[in-house]
């Protein structure tokens, strides 16, 4: 018998709890041995709920009890979950979570911790929600040089876009939807000025590139500017608004970003509507391959933590290997990175052809402005043609 501990009765916390109850025997049978959780840790009491008995309020009571194997932390944040998470790898205990903040942060520091007491820390559920993503980077793309990533990392804020884009609906009552839902980080700027989607991507960076990329060199851009307009625009161009998560290897630099994108109905991506996510993972020999699934919610999030959970129950006693190293990967500048972009500007289209030279204009009906995408120039070359416009609304990168 495996014995369990989650730490947090919240959203995930409470799902990895249901998903290991709803699935016991069939997980028994696969496994070959019995998963149980003995406690839940968590402040508050939960009277009628089916499992009341299993809250504990005291840490120490999991800690010292050599019976639990595995600990999943669902707390949240990068206090007191840092806190105990480094208590139960020293314990020799596994730790599995959902929590991408914590991994972006302190992953290397913990999967050394995690070695050293000769257990393991696994996080398939911090990147994609309910996608399996990094278990396939672990195994079956080993023989792979992953050569870039792509994908719509955050639920939340694809819900929101796909709302806006369908309905036409407001940005905030829309939120106030996702946060009902359970999508919602606890503070949704998070979400919403894309830093939840910048950890996402730094952790898959890292784990395809094999070292450390650190979030905070990752450039930024949340999807709190897009109205309903941008849409009007988007669909005259036969395209969507996604907020994207992308790393690329150019010539032995590698670059990152997060980011709203106008993408053609032709992408792989355009079709990716609601709390869905997909990530796009290109290969050197491989090519292209695509996982897709529910990237936020209380039961895909915590049926991606059982995994982790069954897998160091399967390899009990194992280190499980982790492409992820030590080192730090420089990310090169972005100035440099070439693309379309898509622009509102409140000039005529000659004075525009006179700065950007030719464009593809584009009239959604708003009044004093028009739109128009750019041929493919850098990041640097954009800014100072806008700048020499003088007259641009707004701006959203563009790929064809
Ligand atoms: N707030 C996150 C999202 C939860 O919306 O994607 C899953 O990581």
């Amino acid at each position: 018998m495996v014995k369990v501990a989650v730490l947090g009765y919240g959203t995930v916390g409470s799902g990895i709890v249901e998903v290991l109850k709803t699935n016991q025997e069939l997980i028994e049978k696969r496994v070959g041995e019995k998963i149980d959780v003995k406690y839940v840790l968590d402040l508050r009491e939960f009277p009628g709920d089916p499992y009341e008995d299993l809250i504990v309020h005291d840490v120490d009571v999991i800690m010292n009890d050599p019976e639990v194997s595995i600990v999943c932390e669902a707390m949240g944040g990068i206090g007191a979950a840092y806190q105990f998470t480094k208590m139960a790898l020293e314990k020799g205990k596994n730790v599995c979570t959902p929590n991408k903040a914590m991994v972006a942060e302190y992953g290397p520091k913990l999967m050394k911790l995690a070695r050293d007491n000769g257990c393991n820390y696994l996080f398939e559920a911090s990147c994609g929600g309910g996608i399996p993503i990094i278990r396939p980077l672990q195994t079956a793309l080993l023989q792979e040089k992953i050569v870039a990533i792509k994908g719509i990392l955050n639920g939340t804020t694809n819900y929101i876009l796909t709302r806006m884009e369908k309905e036409g609906a407001d940005f905030d009552a829309v939120l106030k939807d996702a946060q009902a839902l359970g999508y919602a980080e606890a503070n949704p700027e998070a979400d919403v000025e894309g830093h939840d989607a910048c950890r996402k991507i730094a952790i898959l960076s890292s784990l395809a590139y094999g070292n450390t990329v650190n979030y905070k060199d990752v450039y930024t851009e949340g999807i709190t500017k897009i109205t309903v307009e941008d849409f009007a625009y988007a669909k005259k161009l036969g395209a969507t608004i996604k907020l994207l998560g992308m790393s690329q290897e150019v010539d032995g630099n590698y670059y990152a970003m997060v980011s709203p994108f106008m993408l053609k109905n032709d992408s792989p991506l355009y079709s990716v509507n609601d709390v869905m996510n997909a990530i796009l993972v290109t290969g050197n020999t491989l090519g292209d391959t695509m996982y897709y699934g529910a990237g936020a919610g209380k039961l895909p999030t915590a049926s991606a933590v059982v995994a982790d959970v069954i897998e160091c129950a399967m390899k009990q006693g194992q280190l499980i290997p982790c492409t992820w190293n030590e080192g730090d990967l420089s990310l090169g500048q972005m100035e440099n990175d070439k693309r379309h972009f898509f622009v509102r500007a409140k000039s005529e289209l000659s004075q525009i052809e006179s700065v950007f030279g030719k464009v593809e204009a584009v009239d959604a009906g708003i009044d004093g402005e028009m739109g128009f995408v750019t041929e493919v120039m850098s990041e640097k070359e954009f800014a100072s043609k806008a700048e020499a416009l003088g007259s641009v609304v707004s701006r959203i990168r563009f790929e064809n």
